[in-house]
């Protein structure tokens, strides 16, 4: 025992010289003009899938996102010609629940429509660039997640630019559309936020009402139940209970036969079959916890 302490000493003592004695090699300058860093953290809540049971997959869908401007200003649900439906996800990004959202998506290959909040991308903005490099999409839920059909026309603006430019800050691309906090927005300002950045309003049809509370299975049940071709689904990755929610919600609904597509792929599709979706489409701007 003595020995082998002696020799753990002397050993920790060389390896502790060794890297305490100076480099020979001068220090290696940095060259080039001196780049400001991406300001990002590490993705420290990271986890493998779980590898349980195999989980269903959603088929590869290459379908355009680049939906016609003109096609509409306020969507609750769109008109599709087949069994797509876009499932969303507001209020994020979580520290550790949206890192186990998209580990739950990428096992199964399917692509959600995230509706951040400004504030909160500011805070991981490593969790958004992951969630774009998994090929998902970006929506703007505004910068404080307020009310914003009482705020004045500057406000509701300086909401929607500054997460916006968070967004592009943090993943190199801007949100393609936005949901305003509670359903909450205007006409008007619909129109003008349209205008300003290209946004139509995203609301749904599918609310599980999952930030509630009232359990996983009644969130899937909900869910599974509510979900028609073009649907849109709402649900929260704020809320560990919602995520918790999701292996069931996602499985059930691909064992259904529904393909999940990004709500711009949803809307690229608009107009390709017979009937329109827009505000007076099933759904609406409930006053909910969105
Ligand atoms: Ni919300």
């Amino acid at each position: 025992m003595k020995h082998s302490t002696l020799f753990l000493l002397s050993a920790f003592a060389s390896l502790s010289l060794a890297s305490c004695s100076p480099d020979k090699s001068p220090p290696v300058a940095p060259s080039g003009p001196a780049v400001p860093p991406v300001k990002t953290t590490a993705n420290t809540a990271y986890r493998s899938p779980a590898t349980n049971a195999p989980a269903m997959r959603n088929p590869d869908i290459n379908m355009p996102s680049n939906f016609d401007k003109a096609s509409g200003i306020t969507f609750s649900r769109v008109a599709v010609p087949g069994p797509y439906v876009a499932i969303t996800f507001d209020d994020g990004p979580h520290a550790s629940n949206t890192p186990r959202l998209l580990d739950m998506l990428r096992a199964r290959n399917i692509k959600a429509t995230f509706y951040v909040v400004g504030k909160n991308v500011e805070l991981y903005p490593g969790i958004v660039r992951r969630t774009v490099a998994e090929g998902h999409e970006i929506g703007n839920h505004s910068y404080t997640h307020t009310k914003l059909s009482g705020l004045s026309n500057d406000r509701v603006m300086s909401e929607m630019r500054k997460t916006d430019d968070a967004v592009f800050n943090a993943s190199g691309v801007r949100p393609r559309t936005m949901r305003p906090p509670y359903g909450a927005l205007t006409q008007t300002q619909r129109q003008m936020v349209h205008q300003a950045f290209g946004y139509p309003t995203i609301l749904w049809d599918v609310d599980p009402l999952d930030w509630k509370r009232p359990g996983s299975s009644v969130v899937t049940s909900r869910i599974l139940s509510g979900t028609r071709n073009g649907s849109i689904i709402l649900v929260h990755d704020l809320h560990g209970s919602s995520v918790d929610a999701m292996p069931a919600t996602l499985d059930g609904l691909l064992r259904k036969g529904f393909r999940f597509v990004t709500v711009s792929q949803l809307l690229s599709m608009a107009g390709t079959a017979q009937a329109s979706a827009g505000p007076s489409a099933a759904g609406g701007p409930h006053a909910t916890g969105d």
